[in-house]
């Protein structure tokens, strides 16, 4: 049912945890199963130099926040808003249909993370 990317990272999750100094936090839920995010970004000089994610949520949800964390950590905030979770999906080798909805919620967790920030330094 799951590619080897999707069980490698869910049972090894990459970034996980909280960032005591975040400038940019952000919790979303998902509509559809109530499962819950928060998310946690240093950016510096434009750029995402630390994320972290905390999630009470399903193999789905974790897999694609830990691969979306690597995918978007060192990058500008430009780059970091144009992850989709159809990228996310392909860097896992795909998710099962019924799962697709879980790789939503790290692009909006990362979106709404970004947005704080914007929001905190009047950008
Ligand atoms: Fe989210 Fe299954 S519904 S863990
Ligand atoms: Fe809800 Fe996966 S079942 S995020």
């Amino acid at each position: 049912m799951y590619s080897d990317k999707v069980m490698d990272h869910f049972a090894n999750p990459r970034n996980v945890g909280e960032i005591p100094d975040a400038n940019g936090v952000a919790q979303v839920g998902n509509a559809k199963c109530g499962d819950i995010m928060k998310m946690y970004l240093k950016v510096e000089d434009n750029i995402i130099k630390d994320i972290k994610f905390k999630t009470f949520g399903c193999a789905g949800a974790i897999s694609t926040s830990s691969i979306a964390t690597e995918m978007i950590k060192g990058k500008t905030l430009e780059e970091a808003e144009k992850l989709t979770n159809k990228a996310v999906i392909e860097a896992l080798d795909g998710l099962p249909d019924e799962k697709i909805h879980c790789s939503v919620l790290a692009e909006q967790a990362i979106k709404a993370a970004i947005d704080d920030y914007r929001k905190k330094n009047n950008q």
